[in-house]
């Protein structure tokens, strides 16, 4: 269907299952387990019911807000999500453009199909902000090198992933046949050339010796990792190689939120990698609400993000009452520039600005500082 006729996010999800390759959609689509979390992600929103104003001006709405700092149209941005050239050739260059158009911001991962230089290039002016996902790899000088590299082609801030020690057990991805297409293994030869811990050659050699593959594509992807990172070592660790605002990427629970804000990190991102790594993880906004109410102060020492399963206005709402500064999202952002390249991104944003708004009216609030821990409540009954 041609994008005027997609109204919501689900209907670009829709059109993804279509248009991908059987692998591609495993490996996208796929969670842990029996994805239980995954699927939790996404009704635990469900749980939340708003109190809206009423009587409030809200002609004047302003949905823009600062990450880090850097300005965003919408308190939107893409969490990094590896391999975007398995949904299209042009990749993640896609959704830096449409980033770039619609003033969100992408954090970029350490998997990326497209080299960190070339996803540099593809923005529409030096000053677009971007962030960096970092896997770190057991070896420290590769990791450095790696933050060195990203820091000197322009990235605004370093977003460490602690959720993914060991690959999660994703069964649709191990079972789907790994497959990149010969044309795609081609052009990573030559673009991975400059990256030199390419998370995909270990898999390559194994499929050029003709052994079984018993990871899947995420396996092959969080080889190497450094199992033994711990707040007193890494953290002061990647402190001393950067200046650059440090976020820890896979909080999930109140302690280890405590703890980062404790180790002087200028950000968390409540995850659970949207339940593709510990299944029965608990859903990322009901961490976000036992944070606020159990903790309140951390909200005070550093900037809180939360992503997985949030697919409405309405979801990024109910996350910003509850003190977040802005969600993530994965999957969709993968989706639309599957479908449509990087228009599908540029929709994607608009329909979330759309319905932002539209909520932010009804809510009563015209500034995101307006959307308070008063107008949501958890409920503990299923909607029908
Ligand atoms: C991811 N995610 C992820 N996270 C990360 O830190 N590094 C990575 O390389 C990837 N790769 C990746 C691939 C795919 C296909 C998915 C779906 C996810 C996790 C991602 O950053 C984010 O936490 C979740 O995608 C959020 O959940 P939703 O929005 O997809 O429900």
């Amino acid at each position: 269907p041609p994008l005027s006729r997609i109204l919501s996010l689900w209907d670009i999800e829709d059109v993804a299952r279509k248009v991908l390759s059987y692998k591609a959609w495993a490996y996208y689509s796929s969670a842990a387990d029996e994805e239980l979390t995954h699927r939790e992600n996404i009704r635990a929103f469900s749980r939340i019911f708003f109190h809206a104003r009423v009587m409030r001006p809200v002609s004047y709405c302003d949905p823009s807000t600062t990450i880090l700092g850097f300005k965003s149209s919408i308190p939107v941005f893409v969490s990094g999500a590896a391999l975007a050239r398995l949904g299209h050739p042009l990749g993640e260059a896609n959704i830096t453009r449409g980033a770039g158009r619609t003033g969100i911001i992408q954090m970029v991962s350490s998997n990326a199909s497209l080299s960190y230089a070339q996803i540099a290039e593809a923005r529409l002016a030096p000053d677009q902000p971007l962030f960096f996902q970092l896997y770190k790899r057991r070896d420290d000088a590769l990791a450095e090198q790696r933050v060195r590299e990203v820091v000197s082609l322009g990235y605004s801030a370093i977003f460490l992933t602690v959720d993914a020690v060991v690959p999660g057990n994703r069964e649709r991805d191990i079972r789907a046949p790994f497959e990149l297409e010969a044309q795609e293994r081609e052009a990573e030869k030559v673009e991975r050339a400059d990256q030199a811990d390419s998370p995909e050659a270990p898999v390559q050699d194994k499929e050029e010796k003709g052994e079984t593959n018993l990871l899947g594509t995420a396996g092959a992807l969080i080889a190497n990792a450094d199992l033994d990172m711990t707040w007193e070592r890494t953290v002061p660790w990647l402190r001393s190689l950067t200046k650059l605002p440090i976020v820890i990427k896979g909080i999930q629970c109140v302690e280890d939120a405590v703890l980062a804000a404790e180790a002087g990190v200028d950000g968390i991102l409540i995850s659970n990698h949207g339940g593709r790594q510990l299944e029965y993880s608990l859903p990322s906004i009901d961490v976000l609400y036992r944070l606020r109410k159990q903790r309140p102060d951390v909200f005070n020492k550093l900037e809180v993000y939360v992503d997985g399963g949030a697919r409405r206005g309405t979801d990024v709402l109910k996350a910003l009452c509850l003190g977040a500064k802005a969600v993530g999202m994965g999957r969709p952002f993968l989706y639309a520039q599957s479908a449509y390249g990087e228009d599908g991104v540029v929709k994607v944003v608009e329909i979330l600005q759309r319905e932002i708004v539209t909520g932010m009216r009804l809510l009563g609030a015209s500034r995101v500082q307006d959307l308070v821990p008063d107008m949501v409540e958890q409920v503990n009954w299923q909607p029908l």
